[in-house]
């Protein structure tokens, strides 16, 4: 039985390009995964702190030596984790702010990078942990970033996930963008504006 963790990361529920895109996806996922299990992750409702120092000691002690105080520390990192280690699969909805990705995106990447759990230095050379997965970022853009472009070079949302999630073991990327999504404050017509990326989303949901 498949698990698929879907995670959302705009502010903007109702309006927002890229929650429409995931929830299209999950809908068309279910649909071929008729006993599959989807484990949702609103990261815009959940309260996750920076790490601190404590935090990073805690993450560093072995597991065994920690003591009440640093477990306590780890228990939301280790929920989060618990989430990522069960789903087969991964559809990730990440909005472009400020040209990188959202604050509470890079809060929930700080919390699942944890030495000896998603990545290991153990013989002296980086090792990604969280292998076997297959992860869908679906990205919305206020502007047009595509290659060849004269903005390109400020996506800093592709290239980072991509090569967070490579680090981290997760090799089987697939990333499908919605850009230009400015021209829906500029009165385009929002049903005309997603339809096709509402059908590569499907299409590629279906396929996998
Ligand atoms: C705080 C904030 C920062 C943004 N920064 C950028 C940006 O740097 N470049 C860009 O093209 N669009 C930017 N946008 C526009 C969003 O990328 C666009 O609205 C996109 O559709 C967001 O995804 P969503 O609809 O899923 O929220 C920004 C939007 C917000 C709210």
């Amino acid at each position: 039985m498949s698990t698929l963790l879907h995670i959302d990361s705009s502010p903007l529920y109702g309006r927002s390009v890229s929650r429409q895109l995931t929830s299209a996806f999950v809908d068309q996922w279910k649909s071929s995964h008729l006993s599959g299990t989807v484990i949702d992750r609103d990261l815009n409702a959940t309260s996750i702190l920076p790490i601190s120092a404590e935090w990073v000691g805690a993450a560093y002690t072995p597991e065994g030596a920690r003591t009440a105080q640093q477990r306590e520390l780890l228990a939301l990192s280790d929920s989060l984790l618990a989430e990522l280690e069960r789903a087969d699969e991964y559809v990730i909805g990440a909005p472009m702010h400020n040209f990188g990705v959202p604050s509470v995106l890079k809060l929930w990447i700080d919390q699942i990078s944890r030495v000896g759990r998603t990545f290991s230095y153990a013989d002296g050379t980086p090792k990604g942990l969280l292998t076997g997965k297959k992860a869908t970022f679906i990205i919305a853009t206020g502007g047009i970033y595509d290659a060849q472009t004269r903005m390109s070079s400020f996506n800093f949302v592709e290239p980072y996930l991509r090569s967070v999630f490579g680090f981290l073991g997760v090799t089987d990327a697939t990333f499908l963008t919605a850009g230009g999504t400015a021209a829906l404050n500029q009165g385009q017509d929002r049903d005309a504006f997603l339809a096709p990326h509402l059908q590569v989303v499907q299409s590629h949901a279906q396929a996998i």
